[in-house]
């Protein structure tokens, strides 16, 4: 459990700097706390509250309103089985049933050691290599139970680590926060470029 750490509250900082209204950068706030601890804990809420000005319950509303915010623990590393109809035909329930088997819990379920939390989803837009699976929105398919076993064994032993981050990562390149609106990376405001080079020429005529 914890609020954000000294780095994260700078980002988050960044980020309501970004917008008009600090309230405004509440999603990219919940994912920033979200990738801090795996899941959105009750202090990383609160910190995101009062760093906003709004209340925690607020905050509470809108995370626990979207599918990819948790506000409970999951594991390291989140399976999400696609039982949605291209799936569904090609053998998604019979690999959800094997997931369940071969890891332990039921879908919503998080093993013992914390490594998997399983879950049934829709369709994740993998359908031409269904059944398909996700780990941590990575995707994977054709997947069979063999592959299925497979795939959690690399996981467990870390190699897929280059492929799939922790749960909660969204994206290793961090968008770098902090350009006013309307300010390219060059630094000149919008519609203040120089002449390109064929302006610059006379048009070549
Ligand atoms: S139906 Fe399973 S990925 Fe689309």
């Amino acid at each position: 459990m914890a609020r954000l750490n000294p780095a994260n509250e700078q980002r988050a900082r960044a980020l309501m700097g970004l917008y008009p209204r600090p309230r405004s950068a509440l999603m990219p706030m919940l994912h920033l706390a979200q990738e801090q601890d795996g899941w959105l804990t009750a202090e990383a809420m609160a910190h995101v509250a009062e760093l906003i000005g709004i209340t925690p319950a607020e905050v509470y509303g809108t995370a626990s309103f979207y599918d990819m915010l948790f506000t409970e623990p999951v594991g390291r590393h989140l399976v999400s089985v696609c039982t949605n109809i291209a799936c569904l035909l090609t053998g998604g329930t019979e690999l959800l049933e094997h997931a369940e088997s071969a890891l332990g819990v039921n879908a919503g379920g998080t093993t013992p050691d914390g490594q998997f939390t399983l879950e049934e989803v829709e369709c994740i837009g993998w359908c031409d290599k269904a059944p398909a699976v996700a780990v941590n929105w990575r995707y994977f398919g054709p997947v069979s139970p063999q592959g299925f076993d497979t795939l959690c064994d690399d996981l467990r032993a870390g190699r897929l680590a280059d492929t799939v981050p922790p749960h909660g990562t969204l994206c290793r390149v961090r968008r770098t926060v902090g350009l006013p609106a309307g300010v390219p990376a060059h630094g000149r405001p919008m519609g203040d470029e120089p002449p390109g080079p064929a302006l610059a020429a006379g048009g070549g005529g």
